[in-house]
């Protein structure tokens, strides 16, 4: 469907993320048909580049990130034609006027801020005293949102100045995943599951989003980080609250926040007998973490699993596992929702007993899988086994899971229609900041040093202890 006709300026045009995600995610809907002709685009950034050479980043972009373009070289010319470029100084006078001339009355209009927190303040100062900044203007703004809950309630106050609530769009691109959404829809969708969606028949959920990359070139902004910041306190609080929330009356943006923001609210402080971290060391061909970041002595967490516990009606001593970190086995990120054992066993116990696992893959490919159990077939008696009924998107949706978006696509789309659905509200960000706040200051008041963990391997040995001691285990990462 396409959207109404827009201007959207994007700071930080040249940067890695518009290279990686935001332009070749807006080729991708161009193609999809889903951009009108008369929506523009404007890159900003520092670079004193023009507009031809600006198309040529964004070429470049589109083959090294875009996959398979489905227009070819005809649709990308017709795509670059709507891109102009304008050099701006975000934090003094130069280039504003300019990127004034280019927008136009009476279309909506969204400001990408793709650039680093610290420049948050001017742009959005900047927008407003250029008269660029409209009463419907959105903007759009990524994470790191804020170090902490000071950092985080201050970028809010900044924004705040300049643009309601209602205007500002914070980024977390794993509300953009289709599987994601699909939760809500199997959740929210079905009769068969929220009868059975609580601590009386589920036995404990696990969150892992494990990835194989290191921390690559972002050395220096991972080192200040560490996974708690980067992972835990945005994707996999979402991903909790998603499981967790109780059902909205509505598929609307506060409906919706509103019930996320009460999840994060019942938290219980985590006990720090119930975190692990961790950090990867060296093997033979690769560096470790420390060569990494060229910090010797850092005590940054490349790894984190964790115990917590929502105290509320519907979850009272459930646990929930997360877990994340680099260098891992493999690159795969799933929510299991873990059901009870049946009260009792008909077929005795030689028969086996069985769980029903319903598992939300995210990564590498999306799909949701129902893991039931039933007669092993043959005449072996009444021996039971698991099988999966299985909803690959893929399979759903074509031979290569080609129509599956990318979730800045999807995202940025949402911006223009004005949809904040799948998008962070401020007071969800502070009350995730305020859960993970402590625990931060825990480990430096303690001088906690992580646990060191092979590359390749499924992270710390203290991890799979967490889940053991309680008589369970992770699920396999793979
Ligand atoms: C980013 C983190 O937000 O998410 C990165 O800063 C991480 O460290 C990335 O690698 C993971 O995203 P995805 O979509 O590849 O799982």
């Amino acid at each position: 469907i396409p959207v109404d006709p827009f201007d959207l300026v994007i700071f930080g045009a040249t940067g890695d993320l518009a290279r990686r995600k935001i332009l070749p995610g807006l080729f991708r809907r161009f193609c999809a048909g889903q951009i009108p002709p008369d929506a523009r685009i404007v890159g900003a950034a520092r670079s004193e580049i023009d507009t031809a050479a600006f198309h040529q980043l964004v070429r470049e972009a589109i083959d090294e990130f875009g996959g398979k373009t489905p227009c070819g070289d005809a649709g990308l010319e017709g795509f670059l034609a709507r891109l102009a470029y304008v050099p701006i100084d975000a934090k003094g006078t130069s280039g504003w006027s300019e990127l004034c001339s280019l927008l136009r009355p009476d279309m909506v209009r969204a400001f990408y801020f793709s650039v680093g927190p610290s420049l948050f303040g001017a742009i959005a100062e900047r927008l407003h005293s250029n008269g660029l900044a409209t009463d419907d203007s959105r903007i759009v703004v990524e994470k790191p949102f804020g170090h902490d809950l000071a950092t985080a309630k201050a970028l809010n106050a900044t924004l705040a100045q300049h643009f309601r609530e209602d205007q500002i769009y914070r980024i977390d691109h794993y509300l953009g995943k289709e599987t994601v959404q699909n939760l809500m829809a199997v959740r929210f969708g079905n009769m068969l599951f929220e009868p059975l969606w609580n601590a009386q028949y589920i036995d404990h959920v696990q969150i892992t989003v494990a990835e194989t990359v290191g921390v690559g070139g972002r050395g220096a902004y991972y080192d200040t980080s560490g996974a708690m910041r980067d992972m835990v306190q945005n994707h996999l609080m979402q991903l909790l609250c998603l499981i967790a929330m109780e059902p909205p009356a509505k598929f609307d943006p506060d409906a919706v926040r509103d019930e996320k923001l009460k999840v994060i609210r019942a938290l219980d402080p985590v006990d720090f007998h119930h975190i692990v971290r961790g950090q990867y060391g060296p093997t033979d061909s690769q560096p470790g973490y420390r060569e990494h970041v060229e910090n010797p002595r850092s005590t940054t967490e490349s790894f984190v699993a964790l115990k917590c516990h929502i105290s509320n009606w519907r979850w009272a001593n459930t646990p929930f596992y997360l877990r994340t970190g680099k260098r891992l086995k493999a690159r795969s990120s799933e929510i299991a929702v873990v059901f009870k054992d049946t009260p009792h066993s008909i077929f005795g116990e030689e028969a086996g007993r069985h769980r029903n696992v319903l598992s939300i893959l995210l990564q590498p490919n999306e799909g949701i899988t129902l893991q039931v159990t039933i007669k092993e077939p043959g005449p072996g008696g009444m021996r039971l086994v698991d099988v999966p009924l299985d909803m690959t998107f893929a399979e759903a949706l074509g031979p290569d899971g080609e129509d599956v978006p990318d979730a800045y696509e999807r995202l940025i789309m949402d911006v223009i229609r004005g949809n904040q659905t799948l998008f962070m509200r401020g007071d969800e960000v502070e009350a995730a900041w305020a859960w993970t706040d402590p625990i931060i200051a825990g480990w430096e008041r303690r001088g906690e040093v992580p646990e060191p963990y092979d590359s390749g391997s499924t992270g710390p040995e203290e991890a799979l202890m967490l889940m053991h001691r309680d008589g369970r285990k992770w699920r396999e990462i793979r």
